[in-house]
């Protein structure tokens, strides 16, 4: 009963779960529910692990914000020595502001704008990953305007079949939207090659997420390599950078990610054949098992012949469940001795509110509280504001002590960016204001 150790950095004392050293229960009665709880120590372990894996060549692990972006995150990253992997003008800006130097900054997207791809040639990051002929022609202008040279890696689609969860996570397979085509990308390369105000130094891909199979990064590095090799042989010899993104899965039930020595053995021979460093952008790698989301039971409830326990907290706070069927263990933070198949289901007015449906969980109460495990990963990030209901509170767990790292959102912030009394603009005078066609 309630043994079970949730995830590192999680685990019960005198059957109380508690975050590290301290009880989670008293996080939820001082912070209030919902409330995301990190453990820091989770954070480094993970990131000490994957340098370990790699050290056999000269690498770069470049976090990825876009799993979990808060500020007290990328503090404890950031004393480890990483590098950060942005993806929107907003991102860079949060990377700075925790502090990260230009230079251990790389922004990659497919839809990056020219504002976006200005402020980081402003910012003079590591390099852009740049996802089409388009994208490189506009930086080399953008570059050209500060005469500059911008420092460019390629995003290959490698066009590899995936073993990802869900399509949505799918990133690398032929006809995705990412990425230049792989048959594209040697034409790609000498243009970029050609540009003035283009440095071409790098070789990117990223093949989609929580992956447990090491096959595709295997063959997707030997496609890198092996472009990396043509290049070469047409005289494109500016390289330094290969980059094989994200993706390594975690363990969220009885899935088996990827072991890292054999990960090691597959992709790094290859890897330190071209002479390259090696670039990773791990997201949930990092932050997935190291979070917990606390929320608090409202009622119960029969219906249908079903046992509903209606929680505060539901897809505004982790879409994963309702976006991608996506699973993630919940106990209750005191059990009381028995369990019960129940639909665990959030406060918001849609049926596809739920985290989890025909659920075997420990009996719950009105006022207790139930703990959904691994989700510091694409948790805080993705939540909502629908039916006004307010972001949670994030907390950062450091051994025996905790700390608010964010807030949560008050009242005031759902209404601030409205216009109380909107200020109408006529069109007819837009039209003659040079709005008109
Ligand atoms: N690099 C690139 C270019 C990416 O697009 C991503 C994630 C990563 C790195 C990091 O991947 P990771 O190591 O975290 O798997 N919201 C979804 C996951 C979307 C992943 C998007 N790209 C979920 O909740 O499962």
């Amino acid at each position: 009963m309630g043994q079970s150790v949730l995830s590192t950095g999680f685990t019960r004392i005198e059957g109380v779960l508690h975050c590290e050293g301290v009880s989670l229960e008293l996080i939820a009665s001082e912070v209030g529910t919902p409330v995301y709880v990190y453990s820091a120590e989770t954070i480094r372990d993970r990131y000490r692990r994957l340098d370990r894996m790699l050290s056999s060549v000269p690498h770069r692990i470049h976090y990825t914000l876009k799993a979990n972006s808060s500020r007290g995150v990328l503090a404890v990253l950031k004393e480890l020595g990483a590098g950060v992997d942005v993806v929107s003008g907003g991102e860079l800006r949060r990377a700075l502001v925790a502090g990260f130097a230009p230079s251990d900054i790389i922004f990659g997207g497919v839809g990056k704008t020219e504002a976006e791809l200005a402020e980081a040639l402003d910012a003079g990051i590591l390099l852009i990953n740049a996802e089409s002929e388009a994208e490189i022609r506009l930086i080399d202008a953008l570059a050209g305007q500060r005469e500059i040279r911008a420092p460019v890696s390629i995003r290959v689609n490698p066009e590899i079949t995936l073993d990802a969860p869900h399509d949505y996570i799918k990133t690398g397979g032929k006809g995705h939207k990412f990425g230049v085509p792989i048959d594209d990308v040697i034409h790609v390369a000498e243009v970029a090659a050609s540009l003035d105000h283009v440095d071409l130094i790098g070789l990117d891909m990223h093949l989609g997420s929580q992956l447990s199979r090491i096959d595709p990064y295997r063959e997707g590095t030997e496609r890198l390599a092996s472009i990396f090799a043509e290049l070469n042989k047409r005289g494109v010899a500016s390289l330094r950078y290969l980059d094989i993104g994200g993706g390594l899965g975690v363990r969220y039930d009885t899935e088996e990610p990827p072991d890292l020595q054999r990960f090691a053995a597959a992709i790094l021979p290859t890897v330190a054949e071209t002479g390259l460093q090696l670039i990773m952008e791990p997201g949930r790698f990092i932050v997935g098992n190291a979070g917990a989301l606390v929320g608090k039971v409202l009622y119960r409830k029969r219906s249908g012949g079903k046992d509903y326990v209606i929680v505060d907290t539901g897809m505004t706070e982790l879409l994963r469940p309702s976006h991608y069927g996506a699973f993630h263990r919940i106990s209750a933070l005191r059990p009381r001795g028995d369990a019960r198949r129940v639909d665990v289901v959030g406060p918001v007015c849609e049926s596809g509110d739920f985290l989890a449906l025909d659920r075997e969980l420990d009996d719950v109460q009105h006022g207790d509280y139930i703990v959904v495990a691994d989700t510091g990963a694409y948790g805080y990030v993705m939540a909502s504001n629908y039916n006004s209901r307010l972001r949670p509170a994030e907390v950062m767990v450091d051994g025996d002590r905790f700390a608010v790292i964010t807030a949560r959102e008050a009242i005031s912030d759902l209404t601030r960016l409205e216009v109380a009394s909107p200020e109408w603009h006529l069109a007819t005078a837009a039209a003659t204001n040079g709005g008109g066609r």
